[in-house]
C-alpha cells in the first residue's frame, strides 16, 4: 500500500468510528494479536468497520449459509460468522496451507456456537467439486481471495448461490491501480475482468461497487445480487 497524505485522517477516522460504533470484542482481539504473535501481517484483514459491514448485510438478508473465498487469518471469517444463527453455516475456503492453519487455530479458540469449516485448497477446484456435489446453495458469498482469479470465482460463486444471493467482492478499487493501463499485473487484470464479467451478466439483478478509505488505505468493494 502506498502512503497517501491523506492516509493519517483516514486511520484517525477509522479509529473514531470504531471507538463510537464498534464495540470491542476479546475474540476479534485475540485473533489480531494471535496473527500478528505467529508473525503474519495483519494488512490481508479486513478493517473492524468493514467486518460490521459485512455482518450487517447478512443480517438484513437473514442469511444462513455463507461462503467465503480467502480465509487468512480467519478475522473476517470471524465477523461473518457472527451474524449466523446457531443453524447456520460458514464455508471458508484457504489456498495457503499456512494460512489455512493459522485460520483454523484462531477459529477454534474464538468458540462461536456456529459450525464454521475451514478448507485448504485451490479455491476454483474446491467450488468445482461443491458444484459437482450439487452442494446446496449459500446466501452470502465473501469473495476476498487471489484477484487474479475473481473472474473465475465470480462465476463459480455464481452456479452456488440462488435467486437473491448476495455476492460481495474485496479489494475492487486498489486505491486506483485498476485505472492505470501500464499496470499489467494478473491481480489487476483479473479485477478488470471481473467488472467486464459484472457488466450485464444474465444472472445478476443489480450490481454496483463502492470505493472505501480508511486505515486500510485507498479501495473498495463490488456487490451483486442474484437474479
Ligand atoms: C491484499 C489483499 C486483500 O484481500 C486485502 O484486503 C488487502 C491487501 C493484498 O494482497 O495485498
Ligand atoms: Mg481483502
Amino acid at each position: 500500500m502506498t502512503t497517501q497524505p491523506s492516509q493519517t485522517l483516514w486511520t484517525a477516522l477509522d479509529q473514531y468510528i470504531e471507538q463510537h460504533l464498534i464495540e470491542p470484542q476479546a475474540i476479534l482481539e485475540q485473533t489480531l494479536h494471535n496473527t500478528q504473535q505467529l508473525g503474519f501481517s495483519n494488512h490481508l484483514a479486513v478493517a473492524p468497520n468493514q467486518g460490521m459491514f459485512l455482518k450487517m448485510l447478512i443480517q438484513m438478508n437473514r442469511c444462513q449459509r455463507v461462503l467465503e473465498l480467502g480465509t487468512f487469518a480467519g478475522y473476517s471469517t470471524l465477523w461473518l460468522a457472527q451474524a449466523l444463527p446457531k443453524n447456520g453455516y460458514l464455508l471458508t475456503i484457504e489456498g495457503r496451507d499456512s494460512h489455512a492453519q493459522l485460520a483454523q487455530q484462531n477459529i477454534q479458540q474464538a468458540q462461536l456456537p456456529v459450525q464454521i469449516d475451514v478448507r485448504h485448497g485451490r479455491g476454483c477446484d474446491i467450488l468445482q467439486e461443491l458444484i459437482t456435489q450439487q452442494c446446496q446453495a449459500f446466501d452470502f458469498i465473501f469473495v476476498d481471495a487471489d484477484k487474479q482469479s475473481y473472474p473465475e470465482y465470480l462465476e463459480l460463486s455464481l452456479q452456488l448461490s440462488h435467486s437473491g444471493t448476495v455476492i460481495v467482492l474485496d479489494n475492487v478499487i486498489r486505491a486506483g491501480d485498476i485505472l492505470d493501463e501500464n499496470n499489467q499485473k494478473p491481480s489487476i487484470t483479473g479485477i478488470r475482468t471481473m467488472y467486464q464479467r459484472l457488466q450485464q451478466h444474465p444472472q445478476i439483478l443489480s450490481c454496483t461497487a463502492l470505493q472505501t478509505v480508511g486505515v486500510k488505505g485507498h479501495d473498495g468493494l463490488a456487490i451483486a445480487i442474484v437474479k
